[in-house]
Order: C-alpha cells, then sequence, then structure tokens
C-alpha cells in the first residue's frame, strides 16, 4: 500500500478538494476497496465530497484508545472510496485526540496498517494548512507528498517555509518525495501564467507537470456532494486528474 499526504501552508488551495477528486479517479480503475481517504484536518469536510453528508458524526479523532483501530470508521462510498472521515467532535475531544498523537507520533501510521488495504492499494491523507502535530504524522507515514499551491504571489511567497517544514520535521520524508501540483490555474491571467512558470522553473521534475485550472463544476461538484468524476464525467479537468494520477510516482 502507498501512502499519499496532501499538504499546503495556506487554506483554500484546494487540498480537499485535490484529494477528494484524484482519489475517485484513481477508484475508477482500481480493484474494489483498494483506495482511501483519511482526513486530519478538523475542518471535516473531506467525506462531503463523497455524499457521506453532514450528519456523519464518527471520525478518527473520535477514537483515542490506545489499543483501538479504526475498522468502524472506515466507511465504503458507491465511488469505491473509502472514506475515514476526522469526525464531529468537540473541543474536549479534539484536545484529546491531539494528545494522543503528541504522546504516539506512530499513532497514524499504527492504525492505517491495521486496516490492511491490499498491497496495491492507495491512501491519500488530507491535512489541514501549515505546520501541525497532524502534518507530522501524516509526513511519518507518506511514501509521496503532494504539495498544493495556487500559482499566486501569496503561495509563491509561502512555499519555501512549507519546504523547510517538510525537510526539518524530523520524519523520514525528504524534498525528494514531495511534488508540487498548482490548482485553480487561469491561463488568461499574465501573473497567474508568469508564476506557474517560475515554479516549474525552479521545482523541476518535483513540479507534476499537469496544472489544474480554475473551473467552476469542481465547486459545484462538491456542492452537490459528488466526485467531479461522477458529477460531470465530460469535464476536462478529470484528463488533468488522470494525467496526474499516471504521473505520479508511485513505484
Ligand atoms: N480547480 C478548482 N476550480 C475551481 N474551484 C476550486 C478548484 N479547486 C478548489 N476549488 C474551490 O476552492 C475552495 C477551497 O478548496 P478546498 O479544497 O476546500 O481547499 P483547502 O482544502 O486547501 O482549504 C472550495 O470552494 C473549492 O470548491
Ligand atoms: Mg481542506
Amino acid at each position: 500500500m502507498k501512502i499519499i499526504a496532501v499538504v499546503s501552508m495556506k487554506g483554500g488551495v484546494g487540498k480537499t478538494s485535490v484529494t477528494a477528486n484524484l482519489a475517485a479517479v484513481l477508484a475508477q480503475d482500481a480493484e474494489p476497496d483498494s483506495i482511501a481517504v483519511l482526513n486530519l484536518d478538523p475542518q471535516n469536510s473531506l467525506h462531503m465530497h463523497f455524499g457521506l453528508g453532514i450528519a456523519l458524526e464518527e471520525g478518527v479523532a473520535c477514537q483515542t484508545d490506545v489499543e483501538g483501530d479504526w475498522g468502524e470508521l472506515a466507511f465504503p462510498t458507491p465511488y469505491n472510496v473509502i472514506n475515514l472521515p476526522y469526525g464531529e467532535v468537540s473541543e474536549k475531544q479534539r484536545k484529546a485526540f491531539e494528545a494522543c498523537l503528541s504522546a504516539h507520533p506512530d499513532w497514524i501510521e499504527k492504525r492505517i496498517l491495521q486496516l490492511g488495504l491490499p498491497e496495491e492499494g492507495i491512501l491519500l491523507i488530507d491535512t489541514p494548512p501549515g505546520p501541525s502535530l497532524y502534518l507530522r504524522q501524516a509526513l511519518a507515514c507518506a511514501d509521496l507528498v503532494i504539495m498544493v499551491a495556487l500559482a499566486d504571489a501569496s503561495s509563491y511567497a509561502t512555499i519555501p517555509a512549507m519546504e523547510s517544514w517538510l525537510s526539518n520535521m524530523e520524519t523520514h520524508t525528504t524534498l525528494d518525495n514531495c511534488v508540487l501540483v498548482l490548482n485553480q490555474l487561469e491561463p488568461d491571467n499574465k501573473l497567474n501564467r508568469d508564476i506557474a512558470a517560475a515554479l516549474a522553473n525552479s521545482y523541476g521534475e518535483r513540479m507534476i507537470p499537469f496544472g489544474i485550472p480554475r473551473d467552476d463544476e469542481v465547486s459545484l461538484a462538491f456542492a452537490f456532494q459528488q466526485p467531479l468524476s461522477h458529477y460531470s464525467p465530460d469535464n476536462q479537468v478529470l484528463e488533468i486528474f488522470q494525467q496526474i494520477a499516471d504521473w505520479l510516482p508511485l513505484d
């Protein structure tokens, strides 16, 4: 099984949308029960991309038993993507969960391995923006890190800080297994094009050579609680997600 952490320095860049839509595209060609998503972001919205709805309260943050596992927290969906939501938790529960993460650096990895996903399985982890206990846990087990950014001045300015966090978090992650993907690209915007070109130049082979365009249907699919692949199967952004899926260095 391969684990992909999806990270960013800033919020609102599309981490959760990329996690959900990439997982759904990977799941189209995958064996049943081999693609999963884990939400480590207390915003707890990833599962809504798969129609699991806001009423779902259970999630990994509800489970603070050191001997516990996630067997009952792995929700199947009609999209062939198993969902492990963060959970709808009180402040007290969140603090208890974070205390577990702080005390056990392998808390997440251990439970992922207990899930018993197949050898060819892929699990994508959505994380909150910036450095956190959640990011550290995700990096501790990730085979590949996808950093999501916009081609705007603000993302451009914060990417070096994120790279510094990624390489200094005392996990096995190195920048060699961190790749960058640009989201919400606007081909008609010159600054956006120029920043994308500058990033491609400095990231070289670590930049995923397929940028994701800004497209209202990405937002609409979320509003209708479906992955883009089901909400709008002919949308051209799906080809980009497929190219990204094929490009990912997972072997
Ligand atoms: N490629 C895209 N085109 C249009 N809207 C997008 C795209 N990617 C993300 N969005 C929208 O941007 C907003 C933030 O995305 P989200 O995935 O929640 O970001 P993050 O997880 O980084 O905070 C959401 O409203 C989402 O629907
Ligand atoms: Mg998010």
